[in-house]
């Protein structure tokens, strides 16, 4: 989810952000839908193209789909035997999804899964462990979400999560109204990564924060 665009972030957009036609026509719908500021920015699906290329994702999963602009991005990133499992509650958007990006050639890596995360992830789990989670959905389950990553990560895999900053709330800005609740979880989440000893890890300082860690 979007936070006010700076000057900074605009450049980065600006000169990073490779979008095309596909990438393009999923922006304009979700902005069309009044959701456009749910998806990452394109300057940020670099940040994940560039860790999977540099990390060799294969296979990877992604909680929160919405329309797919960050699933094509990392799809384009796997190898032609390459998957990616994403994972939304939303039916309807995953079906608007598949619609956009059906003409590109890396969709037919995506694998579609609806429902609720946390009951999806457990039918995915045979086909693990994973190279990559991606977690960009409800922020109060960041932290189950983290755990499930812990069990189900390959050595040397990349766990990656949007919005850590919780719009500044983590740092003391006073948080939104419907982020109370989220607000302990992001605390924790942030700082099990830190310190839990499992991983490397950082929180890149995007307008939204992403926290990343390669696990040991
Ligand atoms: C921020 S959007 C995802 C944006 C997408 N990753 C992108 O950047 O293009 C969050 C998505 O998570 C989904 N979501 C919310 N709660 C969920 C849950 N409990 N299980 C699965 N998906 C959920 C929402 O329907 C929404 O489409």
């Amino acid at each position: 989810m979007r936070t006010k665009e700076t000057a900074k972030n605009l450049y980065l957009k600006k000169v990073f952000s490779k979008e095309d036609d596909i990438l393009r026509s999923i922006r304009t719908n979700s902005e069309k839908e009044n959701v456009g500021h749910m998806q990452i920015s394109g300057y940020e699906g670099g940040i994940l193209q560039f860790l999977c290329k540099a990390l060799k994702v294969k296979k990877a999963v992604e909680i929160g789909t919405l329309h797919g602009y960050s699933s094509l991005m990392i799809a384009r990133t796997l190898p032609s035997d390459g998957k990616l499992f994403t994972l939304d509650i939303d039916k309807n958007r995953q079906e608007k999804a598949k619609t956009l990006m059906k003409k590109d050639p890396h969709s037919h890596k995506i694998r579609f899964i609806p429902g609720p995360a946390i009951q999806s992830l457990k039918t995915i789990e045979n086909e693990g462990p994973f190279d990559m989670v991606f977690i960009d959905a409800d922020k109060k389950a960041y932290l189950d979400y983290l755990d499930w990553s812990d069990k189900h990560l390959n050595s040397g895999g990349l766990l990656a999560a949007d919005n850590t900053f919780l719009f500044g709330a983590v740092y003391g800005e006073p948080e939104r109204e419907q982020d109370k609740e989220a607000l302990e979880v992001m605390k924790k989440f942030n700082e099990k990564i830190a310190h839990s000893g499992m991983y490397t890890s950082t929180l890149i300082p995007t307008a939204e924060g992403m926290t990343v860690g390669i696990k040991k």
